[in-house]
This record gives C-alpha cells, structure tokens and sequence, in this order.
C-alpha cells in the first residue's frame, strides 16, 4: 500500500539546539554507581519523557495534518533537539516492556499528568507490536515527517511491522529504527512457583491485551455517558446505541476476565470530570449480577439501566452538585427527587420501547434500600426488583469509596465493605451482597497491604478459595524498605510452603485513602 504522494516538504531547516549539553566523551567518564552518573541518569530520564511526549504531539498532529503542514513543525523541532542532546554516544533508543516504557535501561516513570500521554505511545506502539525504537543522531526533519506519515496512515490491523520496516526502507527514511516485541514474563521470585494460577503462565500479550480493550471500554463507556448527560442538560435526545455497543464489550470481556473489568473501577481516584461514578456502579452491577445467575444475555440491558441510574440528575443545577459546603433544605430536596426525575427523563428517551422496564426501575429504586429506609417514600406497597437490589449495593459501594460523590474524603474500600457488610438483609439484600463481596473480595481488589515481610502489595484478585477467603491474590509493589519495585511479584496467598504454613501473609491493611496512594495504576 503505497498510494500516499511523497511531496518534499518545504522544510526550515533550522538549526535544533539543544536545551542542556554535556561535553560529549564527558558520560563514559562518570563511573556507574557514582551519584553524578545518578544525577545524568535522572536528567536523561526527564529528557526521554520529554521525547515520549513530543512525540506524542507528532503522531497526533500527522494524523490531522499533511507532512508539509507547519503545526508539524514545533514538535519536529523539539524532537530533534532532544535527539541532538540525548545521542551522544550512542542512538536514542526507547523500549515498550510489558506496558513500561524504558529509555535505554531506565524505566520513563511517569507521573499521574504525564500518564495520558504515555498510554497513549504505549497504545500506538502495541498496535504495530513495536518493542523498541531508536533514533540516531543523523535523523532529519523530512525522516521524522515521512516515517509520522507513514505510522499514521497504514493500518496495523491489516500490516505488520515488517510491512512497516519495509516502507521506511523504501521511502528512504534514515535514522529511524523500528525492533520487534519481545514477549517478557512478569519477573517470578523464588517461591512463587503457584503464582496466579494459570494466566500467570501465559505470555503477558493476551493480558495485556485485555487490559487495553478494558481500557478502551472504559473511556468509550464514560464517554458516551457524558455526552448523554450534556445533552439531556440542554434540552436534546440521544440514542443508547453507543453506550449499549460499549457495555456489551465490557460484558463480553468480563467472560474472561472479571478482574480486568473489576480493576478498571479503582480508576475512580483519579480522574476528575469523567463520569466514573456511573460507569464503575454499571461495571459493578454487572459483575455482581452475573454471579447472581442474571442471564448472560440481559446483562447487557442491566449495565445500561446501572449506566443511567443517576440520570436524574441532570436535572440538579450543577453548582448545587459542585457545591463545596453543606446541602441547604432545597439542595437536598432536589438531591432526593433525582430517581423520580430519572424515571421522567427515561421515560421519554428515544430507543426506550426496546428496553426493559428495568432500565426505569433502576432510576426510581436505587435509593430506597431494601428495608425502605431509603427515597422516595412511597405509599403504596412495593417490591424493589432484582436491578433495583443489585443497583443499591453496586452504588452505594462506589459512591463511598468515591471521593466525588457528595464531595466526602474517600474510604478505602475494605472500610466501606465493613459498613456495608454491617447493614446486611437491612438497607442491602443479604444474599445478594454476600455474592459482591466474593466479587470484590473481603478484602476488596485495590486494598493496599502490608506482608509480614514489611513488603506493601496491592489486591488484585479476590480468593479463589472461599474457605481462605482472607487470602487473596496480590501484587507486591514495594521491597521491604518501601522503594517501588517495577516488576513486582504476583502472589497468591493461599500458597504454602513445604511444612504446610502458608508462604506470606498480611499484617496490616493500609488505608490506601488515607496515604492518598492511588492503586489504578497497577490494573491500567
Ligand atoms: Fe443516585
Ligand atoms: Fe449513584
């Protein structure tokens, strides 16, 4: 596939200088080890992040404009001085492991603003399964311009990245050097030779793979819940059919892998103006249903009706929802009629005639709790549906462990299972919350947890075994000394060793809240 017209850019060639130089022999001198071979591995580290995000602007930008187009300009420039300055002694070399970037050696630890835009190379990577790449100093503009082009307008669902290597030959683009992905295991330790059953010993691609679609699902679900929110806000109609087509993936991906859906929900710490809140109770609800026994085939219909259970309100002025002191009388008034005013925006939505009235139901119980403790107050007798009880529990486990809703601190979700697991066959159906805490855990996915070893791990994956229920799978993310660790061992804690003592245990939990340690980063 070649049918793109190579036209020559009239390219400026401006002289790139670099933003910080080093006399050129003046890196193989410092001895490794040294703190001033630590404090030029630390510069080289901002310097590769730097890369990784203009790069980011140039693939962005070509996908938008044409090669010759000066918007391609300032990243093209900055790319090269970059190059100049990081190249002395040998060629820029990136690498993509297991979902990590690495300069050279060094892993590109980013923080929470610089995420989006390392997921998004690392999304661009994968998608040509590219494992590393490398720039050498005699790299050009015009290479840069031709070799984003090309990226962006083949499609690597149907080309390879030999196809890839192949046309950045043909075209003549120099200084560009694409590798192959190397498929590395997690790192295992010794002694943990049961670890994670038998996803641990597949390759990582397929996990990691799921864990994009995941991803993926994520934002297209918030995405489309937002839009429906905006438009319901002023006044307009929408269909379902995005939000439905997206939780059906989610549905279809939870048949394989509940943990990958369930870990998307601990994303809820971070992002500010998503609508996380509805898509965690939908993820959830549905999670929680299918271990209920829902049909397989309805649970789509019943992440949709979670998706909107808070629709209502839209109809709450949002600085009342943003208010950052207390609710005046009106305030909560208004708060207290959103499932009845759910019911009314539902109800008059395109596409409702082929969705159950469970979609209703969910709106207008979701509050009242089982024992009736909730709202609305009704006068008429009332069974609250299976939705309306899946929907309860599923909200109000998110909303507590949610620092937006109602603009509370957050509780660590082992606190808010505690709280919950106390209102049993009162506010909550007994049997049914039963069921979400296998779902979760009795020490919830996303729990941080201190081992005996002084070593700290996160929840991953409740306890397959429900006799050792207090033992589930983990994630160590720190040695003992509390330094991070990057590939951390995955444990699972039923595990024993040879006298039959089990192998590693808990000590404490840790209010992961309280520390404002945000464990989504270790499940996207
Ligand atoms: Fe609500
Ligand atoms: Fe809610």
């Amino acid at each position: 596939m070649s049918d793109i017209k190579i036209k020559e850019a009239p390219v400026a060639d401006k002289e790139a200088r670099p933003i910080l130089t080093h006399e050129k022999s003046l890196s193989q001198k410092i001895a490794r080890g040294s703190e001033a071979r630590d404090i030029l591995d630390q510069q080289m580290v901002m310097l590769g992040i730097q890369l990784v995000t203009q790069l980011n602007v140039l693939i962005k930008t070509s996908r938008i404009y044409d090669r010759t187009n000066a918007a391609l300009d300032k990243p093209i420039d900055a790319i090269l001085t970059l190059i100049k300055t990081m190249a002395h002694d040998q060629p820029v070399t990136f690498r993509l492991q297991n979902d990590f970037l690495f300069l050279g050696d060094s892993h590109l630890k980013v923080n929470a603003q610089q995420m989006a835009v390392a997921t998004s190379i690392i999304d661009a990577l994968n998608a040509w399964k590219i494992g590393g790449m490398t720039f050498s100093l005699t790299v050009e503009s015009k290479d840069l311009r031709e070799f984003a082009a090309l990226f962006v307008s083949l499609d690597p669902d149907n080309k390879t990245i030999e196809d890839l290597q192949k046309e950045i030959k043909a075209r003549g683009i120099a200084g560009i050097e694409l590798e192959d992905q190397r498929q590395l295991q997690i790192r295992k330790g010794p002694g943990t030779a049961g670890s994670m059953g038998p996803d641990g010993a597949k390759s990582a691609d397929p996990q990691v793979q799921r864990k994009m679609n995941a991803k993926n699902g994520y934002a297209k679900i918030a995405a489309s819940i937002g839009a429906m929110t905006q438009s319901v806000r002023e006044g307009g109609t929408v269909s379902f059919k995005q939000a439905k087509r997206a939780i059906q993936n989610i549905v279809d991906l939870m048949a394989d892998d509940e943990t990958a859906v369930l870990g998307l929900t601990t994303l809820r710490c971070h992002d500010q103006y998503t609508h996380n809140h509805s898509v965690n109770v939908s993820l959830l609800s549905i999670a929680l249903a299918n271990r209920a026994g829902y049909p397989k085939a309805e649970l789509a219909d019943l992440g949709l009706a979670a998706l909107f259970h808070d629709m209502g309100k839209s109809t709450i002025p949002i600085e009342v929802l943003n208010k950052p002191g207390e609710f005046t009388d009106d305030d909560w008034e208004a708060m207290r009629n959103h499932p009845s005013e759910g019911v009314l925006i539902l109800s008059k939505m395109r596409g409702l005639t082929n969705l159950p009235g469970r979609m209703v139901a969910a709106s207008f119980e979701h509050h009242m709790n089982l024992d009736f403790s909730g709202y609305p107050k009704l006068t008429v007798p009332w069974t609250i549906s299976l939705t309306g009880r899946i929907l309860t529990i599923a909200d109000c486990y998110d909303a507590m462990t949610s620092s937006r809703v109602y603009r509370r601190e957050p509780m660590s979700p082992s606190k808010v299972l505690n709280m919950t697991l106390s209102k049993s066959g009162k506010a909550f159906d007994a049997v049914l919350l039963k069921l979400f805490v296998n779902c979760v855990g009795i020490i919830p996915i996303g729990s941080l947890v201190m081992l005996e070893t002084s070593e700290l791990a996160v929840v991953i994956k409740p306890a397959a075994d429900k006799a050792n229920a207090e033992r589930p799978y983990i994630k160590i993310i720190t040695d003992p000394q509390g330094n991070p660790v990057d590939y951390g061992r995955e444990v699972d804690l039923t595990e024993k060793d040879e006298t039959g003592d089990f192998r590693h245990n808990i000590i404490r939990l840790i209010d992961n809240t309280e520390y404002k340690f945000d464990t989504s980063r270790y499940f996207v």
